[in-house]
């Protein structure tokens, strides 16, 4: 990756402390734009800001404990006030791809029980469409995987079973990924549900309509937008 690019993660990540407030329940996304995140956290906690994370993968709650980040349980009830995650790919709706490190499924729980939920990207993440760059991420149970792969290519797709050091990828949850590839996503929301209607598929990668405040990190500067129904 350019070292641009990680510039442009951290601009973006630094500017979404703002949404954070005293008080605050955050989740805490996933992955490379996030690590700049709790990097730039953990000095205003040990200032004084009062906040409790809730970390959406073992990962961050390892680097939230080492920066002495508060985090609440995986079996605590939380109540988000603000979800912070970054994405793989961005639409013009603001719809999203996740999963890239494997962690959509905690990722999308923890976004949908925050009052807020915001993106943080460079801009090489904006795209006209999903999918046409970056394979799709599908949570699966690992019983019967290859029989949800059959059933998940009668949609148009090639499904691949994400491998690490030449296993199989396997996740906080104790499942599989399935990577898709195939042609542009035209309709998110349909193929998340049809995704949704298949046996052994857990959660797609797809986040649609969730996103309330995307903050992308240009060469120009950050900019913050909001999705054409809430402006
Ligand atoms: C983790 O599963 C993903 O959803 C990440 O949020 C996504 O891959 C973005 O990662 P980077 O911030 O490393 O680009």
């Amino acid at each position: 990756m350019k070292p641009e690019t990680w510039n442009l993660k951290k601009a973006a990540a630094e500017k979404s402390l703002e949404c954070i407030h005293d008080g605050n329940t955050v989740g805490l996304g996933t992955g490379s734009t996030v690590r700049y995140l709790l990097e730039a956290l953990a000095p205003r906690v040990q200032e004084g800001l009062r906040i409790q994370g809730v970390p959406t993968s073992q990962e961050t709650a390892l680097m939230a404990s080492q920066l002495h980040i508060p985090i609440l349980q995986d079996e605590d009830y939380w109540s988000v006030d603000v979800a912070i995650d970054g994405a793989d790919e961005v639409d013009p709706q603001l719809n999203l791809i996740k999963g890239g490190g494997g962690a959509l499924l905690r990722e999308k729980i923890i976004a949908a029980n925050a009052k807020q939920f915001v993106v943080i990207v460079d801009d090489g993440k904006l795209v006209s469409s999903l999918g046409v760059a970056f394979p799709l991420p599908v949570e699966v149970t690992p019983f019967g995987w290859p029989s949800t792969v059959r059933a998940i290519e009668q949609l148009g797709y090639r499904a691949t079973r994400r491998e690490r050091n030449g296993q199989a990828f396997v996740t906080d949850n104790q499942h599989y990924i399935l990577d898709l590839h195939g042609p542009a996503i035209a309709n998110p929301s349909r193929l998340a549900q049809q995704l949704h209607d298949i046996p052994g598929v857990v959660e797609s990668g797809l986040f649609v309509g969730m996103t309330s405040t995307l903050i992308v990190g240009t060469p120009q500067g950050v900019v913050v937008h909001r999705p054409p129904s809430r402006v």
